[in-house]
């Protein structure tokens, strides 16, 4: 986001008061945030507020005397890297898709030659009416990316569709909007998170996985343009923006659910820390501490990504190496014995649970170590270098 030139276009409804926090959010990631507020738009939060957040003149007339060739809608535009309109009102859409140019918002958004990015907030009733629908609908064939809305409570106090999407939401689809789009097209699978292998109806066996490596990888593979089905196992984050995620508890369920999506996949990335034994039979009822120390017969799970390198018509896999020493021999070895041509190795006790981690790749042209950052950093290297192995 650093150096990046934003125009927020805010038009009527109660969502506006978000855009304050979007503007704050993206100014401190970096960015440039030039605020236009359309009429309606200033009446629910005023141009100072968004003066003061984003330390910039904001724009609402289309005479506005203030930009040097008095032409507001040509100066905000060129140079810009996208507009985004937050919120977009019925009646701002209807007006964007048929080309009207009846104010600044509406006039730069026609002269512009950045993305456009529309997120619409409105009463579920005025977000279903055909006529919006219509006019999303030209949007979408002009170009312009929708973003949401979202379903729930609205400020009518009715419930449904036509939520402003969060400020944070549109920060990450800005963010997707920016990212080179290496992988476009290709459609992955991915596994993430731990695995928990019952035991009893209360207990199960499972591993200290955050699921924090996944979730990143996920949202690069999806920022670059791929197509992005994940089989999480139990974790407490958020599924990335625009990522399906299938989510199942034990080995074998991951097994099936791979097994069900990996037939139209070019890339299959198994970042999952699966649990290598379950117990034999999980018990019925609740083990009781009266009946003495239990004996547990554990079995080994299938090994899924072993069985996915061995499909005919194998889509390009790429494997985790969690190791606590010898990471290179140990990763090595791992690739060769799973036959697949990438391996991303770790040293675990850095990476458990943090939020950043270090890494090194391993395919058949040697190691290359990719830089100390955050997982979401990792995770973009990660994607740079699997694009690369597949151009
Ligand atoms: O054999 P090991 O568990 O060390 O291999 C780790 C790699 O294999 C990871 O990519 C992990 O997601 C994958 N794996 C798997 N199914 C298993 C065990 C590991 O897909 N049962």
């Amino acid at each position: 986001m650093q150096g990046r030139r934003i125009v927020l276009g805010v038009s009527g409804g109660v969502a506006a008061y978000k855009s304050a926090e979007l503007v704050r959010l993206l100014v401190k990631a970096g960015a440039q945030v030039d605020v236009v507020l359309t009429a309606g738009g200033a009446r629910f939060v005023t141009a100072v507020t968004f003066q003061a957040l984003s330390g910039r003149p904001v724009w609402t007339d289309l005479w506005d005397a203030r930009a040097n060739n008095n032409m507001a809608h040509i100066d905000l535009t060129r140079g810009a890297d996208a507009v985004l309109i937050a919120p977009a009102s019925a009646d701002l859409m209807a007006r964007l898709a048929n080309g009207q140019c009846d104010d600044l918002l509406t006039t730069l958004c026609l002269a512009r030659d950045c993305p456009l990015l529309v997120a619409p907030a409105m009463n579920r009733q005025m977000w279903q009416h055909p006529a919006t629908q219509r006019n999303i609908g030209l949007l979408i064939t002009d170009g312009a990316e929708i973003l949401g809305p979202a379903s729930g409570e609205q400020a009518c106090g009715e419930v449904g569709e036509g939520r402003m999407l969060e400020p944070e939401d549109l920060f990450e689809a800005l963010l997707d909007c920016f990212a080179p789009k290496l992988l476009v097209g290709k459609r992955v699978v991915l596994t993430a998170g731990p695995t928990q292998e019952a035991v009893d109806p209360v207990r199960v066996l499972t591993n200290l996985s955050s699921g924090k490596m996944g979730y990143a990888l996920a949202k690069a593979l999806h920022r670059a343009g791929a197509e992005v089905t994940m089989v999480s196992g139990p974790v407490s984050l958020a599924v990335p923006r625009g990522v399906n995620c299938v989510q199942i508890k034990s080995a074998r369920e991951m097994y099936e659910a791979v097994m069900q999506h990996i037939g139209h996949a070019q890339i299959f990335v198994a970042v999952a820390a699966v649990a290598d034994f379950r117990p034999e039979q999980a018990a019925e009822h609740k083990i009781k501490k009266a009946d003495g120390t239990p004996e547990i017969q554990l079995v080994p799970n299938p090994d899924i990504l072993s069985d996915v390198a061995s499909l005919p018509n194998a889509p390009f896999c790429v494997g985790f190496a969690a190791e606590s020493r010898d990471l290179e021999s140990y990763a090595q070895k791992k690739r060769a014995s799973k036959r697949i041509p990438l391996i991303v190795g770790n040293l675990v006790q850095n990476a458990l649970g943090a939020d950043d981690n270090q890494v090194i790749l391993f395919d058949d042209a040697g190691a290359h170590a990719l830089e100390h950052g955050s997982k979401e950093l990792v995770a973009q290297g990660i994607v740079e270098h699997l694009a690369k192995l597949l151009a």
